[in-house]
């Protein structure tokens, strides 16, 4: 039985990924997401699959809130195997278009996006230590990869290369020896943020990346991988 952590697990991609882990039924999942008031589907899972699911509250960009999550995980189990940081944002017009860029606007995505996928990492490293086969994925985008030549979305953008950014020091770091550590575009998908014309249903991308996180190991390492498993350009 693997215990898994999902940031922003209540829709999108983040709750198709919660749903796969459980149809598997292999895992032992904590769900976070900063309104579990708000999260009637969640929530009706976490009833009925007392044994495999929990239900954290976790505000990504409220560093007490996730010390608070971090303790109430470790309250519920003495390891972590995989932390998935998922929960993100695309911001509005202000942190996208040139001429209506604000900085606060900007500095929100990026901080809501990277900054805080790292501050999870840190608050799950000593549970991760004791993981078997432990593993961080940061949900990140094609969009952040510098091999790009097209101008949009800066602070999405800046984000998802930051993010990755991260991921890469993550992977390299001494004091995360032994975890791997991955960054993955889930590519493009039917959620409030893709859009319904999206090539993606939301379980088609979290059944493959489900597919790839089950067989990373330490030669995974500091890698960019897409859903499918393809290795991405950075
Ligand atoms: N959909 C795509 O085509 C696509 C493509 C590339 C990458 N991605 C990435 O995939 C991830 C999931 O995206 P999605 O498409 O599932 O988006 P989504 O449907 O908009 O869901 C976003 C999730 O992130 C959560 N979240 C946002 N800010 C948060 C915060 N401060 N604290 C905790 N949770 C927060 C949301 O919670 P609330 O309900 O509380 O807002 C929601 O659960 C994101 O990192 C996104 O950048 C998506």
């Amino acid at each position: 039985m693997q215990n898994i952590l999902i940031t922003g697990a209540n829709r999108g991609i983040g709750l198709a990924l919660t749903k796969e882990y459980l149809a598997k039924g292999d895992s032992r999942v904590f769900a976070s997401c900063r309104n579990p008031a708000g999260a009637a589907e969640l929530g009706a899972l976490a009833e009925t699959n007392f044994e495999q699911l929990r239900v954290l509250q976790m505000d990504v960009t409220d560093e007490a809130s996730i010390n608070r999550a971090a303790d109430a995980l470790r309250a519920g189990t003495d390891v972590l195997d995989v932390l998935i940081n998922n929960a993100g944002i695309s911001g509005d017009d202000h942190a996208r278009i040139m001429g209506k860029l604000t900085s606060t606007e900007v500095s929100h995505v990026i901080s809501t996006n990277a900054v805080s996928s790292l501050i999870v990492t840190q608050a799950c490293r000593e549970l991760l230590k004791k993981g078997d086969n432990p593993r961080v994925v940061m949900i990140s985008s094609g969009l952040g990869s510098l091999a790009r030549a097209d101008g949009s979305s800066y602070a999405y953008r800046m984000s998802k290369a930051a993010m990755n950014m991260a991921a890469r020091v993550l992977a390299f770091d001494e004091a995360m020896a032994g975890i791997t550590t991955v960054t993955m575009a889930p590519g493009w998908v039917r959620t409030d943020m893709g859009g319904s014309a999206a090539s993606l249903a939301p379980e088609e991308s979290a059944r493959a990346l489900l597919t790839v996180i089950d067989g990373l190991g330490a030669s995974d390492n500091g890698k960019f991988y897409r859903y499918d498993g393809m290795e991405l350009d950075w």
